[in-house]
């Protein structure tokens, strides 16, 4: 592990770890990251600040029906019903390793009121399990830019929420990396050996988002605009309310309202 005592050491010790990786570049694969996902995330200082500030955008109260896509190892569920543990909870997810982290996390549960569906995002069915106009809240963190169609996404999202309930969403605007990782490093975290790996991921997904998606190509990630985001989602039937920066400058935060 590695104690860092400046940005400078952060910028010099994270070029040369770039520079290690670029030359083992693979396909980034959820299965591989999901292995490793908790280990760098759940110690990364600007992804528990981003899961934190996408919390407050919405009061969560008592009874309330919340959906999580794509929920990953379900950070974002074990954050809220620590903030309130009379919820209903659908987390969807379709990496096997990401689904079996995420259903552990509550075995114990006990209530039954947490469900992490094995759903395919970008079949429209995952939107049955909920059922039109259920959820009070509908959240989606760094997801948008996995999804090859993002309009048909916040349509279905549109048709679980009630009439008037807020959806919030972080997504990604740009591949840089750098800094969150820069920002973990100033505000006092380490850069441990399975960041390193994470590194190494994202360069994937960087890769990956550069070379685009073709029409008969569903590999590859799209970063869109914040402000093709806004439009899509009032083309989903969404009224935007708010939209910030976030997790270091990487994010944009949009909280919208159905309509
Ligand atoms: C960067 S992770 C974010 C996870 C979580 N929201 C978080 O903030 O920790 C993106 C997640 O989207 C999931 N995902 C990607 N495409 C999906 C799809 N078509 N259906 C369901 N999940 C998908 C991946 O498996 C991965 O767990």
């Amino acid at each position: 592990m590695v104690a860092l005592r400046s940005t400078e050491e952060a910028f010099s010790i994270l070029e040369g770890i770039l520079g290690e990786v670029r030359q083992t570049r693979r396909a980034p694969d959820w299965e591989r990251y999901a292995k490793i996902y908790d280990l760098s995330v759940g110690e990364l200082i600007t992804y528990q600040a981003l899961i934190t500030n996408v919390l407050s955008k919405v009061d969560i109260r008592p009874g309330m029906v919340v959906v999580d896509a794509a929920t990953g190892t379900a950070n974002l569920i074990q954050e809220l019903i620590g903030i309130e543990h009379d919820l209903v909870v659908h987390g969807f997810e379709n990496a096997p390793g990401m689904l079996e982290i995420a259903r552990d996390k509550f075995s114990g549960f006990g209530t039954g009121n947490i469900h992490i569906h094995d759903a395919d995002l970008t079949q429209p069915d995952w939107v049955e399990r909920v059922g039109d106009g259920i959820a009070d809240l509908f959240i989606s963190v760094n997801t948008v830019y996995t999804l090859p169609d993002p309009l048909a996404f916040f349509r279905g999202a549109r048709r679980v929420l009630k009439h008037g309930a807020p959806f919030v969403m972080s997504d990604p605007t740009t591949t840089v990396l750098a800094p969150i990782m820069v920002q973990h490093l100033a505000a006092g975290g380490e850069f441990t050996p399975v960041m390193r790996e994470m590194v190494e991921i994202n360069l994937d997904i960087k890769a990956w988002a550069e070379r685009g998606r073709s029409d008969d190509d569903e590999e590859g990630f799209d970063f869109h605009s914040t402000g093709v985001k806004i439009t899509l989602l009032e083309q989903a039937g969404f009224g935007v309310d708010t939209f910030e920066s976030d997790y270091a400058g990487v994010n944009t935060t949009i909280v919208a309202y159905a309509v």
